[in-house]
């Protein structure tokens, strides 16, 4: 028996990603709907060998509809959230609107799959920041051995992560510097951003931190434990698809660069890619279009009791966004719908 599922952002980066995964992953779909703004009726997006027809979002009904997954910003999904709430249909969201009210599950399967059943109270579940469930995935299994008490995580975190329009101003801006005159000034960022790096990642917070820096604190406290302390900079680079980290961690107990590996490599979600030569490590266009979060650069942090320091990479669409919405949608049906 299958399901009834709308993708809500459909012609966005992460919608296409969500019914690309829907497909692979062979999800119980009995009937699919792809939803966008009113500027999209009727644009073509691709499901496994079908084409849909994208529907108007603001008309559409989701009774009867079993699961929305929603990726399309803040500012539409609390008009339309609640509405496909309240109507019965499961809501799995990628904004950031309502990651850290108590009564919403924050949720990335590998780490707290558990907390599923909290989505009956609203209906709805969140999905987290791209570069925060990535993190979470390779510090939950040391976690659990270690107990981590400091993280210090630096991201370099690809364009693709801002949206569509975010793509086309690195694309345009690159080519640019090769044509005199058809240079393109910045829009979508504050700063030139081909062959560039920009250190300011969604607004400023009043501690001089940003709100980008802020969501890997609080949702790695809310996903993991919130004894860990985080402290971050998320900085942007000029790389289309996939997020990077170099990740430094305290520990309570002394966690050896060798068993760090062994367990990084057992756990879920994970791929160990650690030779210590030249290319031996993932570089975020190698991790274009896959599920794993891929470990590298695994070495002791001396200069610290127990310390450990790693590289993690990951697809922003897939981890940080699509493939991490799919998976709560998969653990729903599983251990929920299912039983009804
Ligand atoms: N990209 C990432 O790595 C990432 C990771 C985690 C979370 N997220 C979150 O996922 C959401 C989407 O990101 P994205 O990268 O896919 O953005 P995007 O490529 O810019 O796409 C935005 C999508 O939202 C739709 N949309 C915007 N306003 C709408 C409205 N009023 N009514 C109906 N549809 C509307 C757009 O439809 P039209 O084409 O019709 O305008 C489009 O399908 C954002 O909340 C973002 O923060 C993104």
């Amino acid at each position: 028996m299958g399901y009834k599922v709308a993708v809500v952002g459909a012609t966005g980066n992460v919608g296409r990603e969500m019914l690309n995964i829907l497909a692979e992953r062979q999800f119980p779909v009995d009937k699919i709907a792809a939803l966008a703004s009113r500027r999209s009726l009727g644009t073509e997006v691709s499901f496994g060998d079908k084409t849909l027809k994208t529907q108007d979002l603001e008309n559409f009904d989701f009774t009867g509809w079993d699961i929305a997954l929603f990726a399309i910003g803040s500012d539409a999904t609390k008009i339309y959230a609640p509405k496909a709430a309240a109507s019965g249909c499961v809501v799995i969201d990628n904004s950031s609107l309502y990651r850290y009210d108590p009564q919403i599950p924050l949720i990335v399967p590998e780490v707290n799959a558990d907390a599923i059943m909290g989505y009956s109270k609203k209906n709805i579940i969140a999905n987290p920041n791209c570069s925060t469930a990535q993190m979470v995935v390779a510090l939950k299994p040391l976690h659990d051995r270690a107990k981590i008490k400091r993280v210090v995580v630096s991201t370099y975190q690809s364009v693709s992560g801002t949206g569509k329009d975010a793509i086309d101003e690195l694309w345009d801006q690159t080519k640019g510097m090769y044509v005199p005159g058809q240079e393109v000034a910045p829009s979508v960022y504050p700063k030139q951003i081909a062959f560039n790096v920009i250190p300011h990642i969604d607004v400023f917070l009043d501690d001089g931190s940003t709100k980008e820096e802020w969501k890997m604190v609080a949702e790695t406290k809310k996903i993991v434990d919130p004894s860990i302390k985080v402290t971050a900079t998320c900085v942007r680079v000029p790389v289309f698809v996939g997020h990077s980290e170099a990740i430094n961690i305290e520990f309570e107990e002394f966690l050896d660069e060798d068993e760090a590996r062994d367990i990084l490599r057992e756990a879920p979600g994970i791929m160990v890619v650690d030779k210590r030569e030249p290319g031996g490590y993932i570089t975020p266009v190698e991790c274009v279009g896959d599920y794993a979060t891929y470990i590298s650069r695994i070495r002791q942090d001396s200069t610290i009791e127990n310390g450990i320091n790693l590289w993690c990479v990951s697809d922003n669409l897939r981890k940080g966004a699509a493939l991490n919405a799919v998976q709560i949608a998969e653990v729903l049906v599983n251990r929920v719908l299912s039983k009804r």
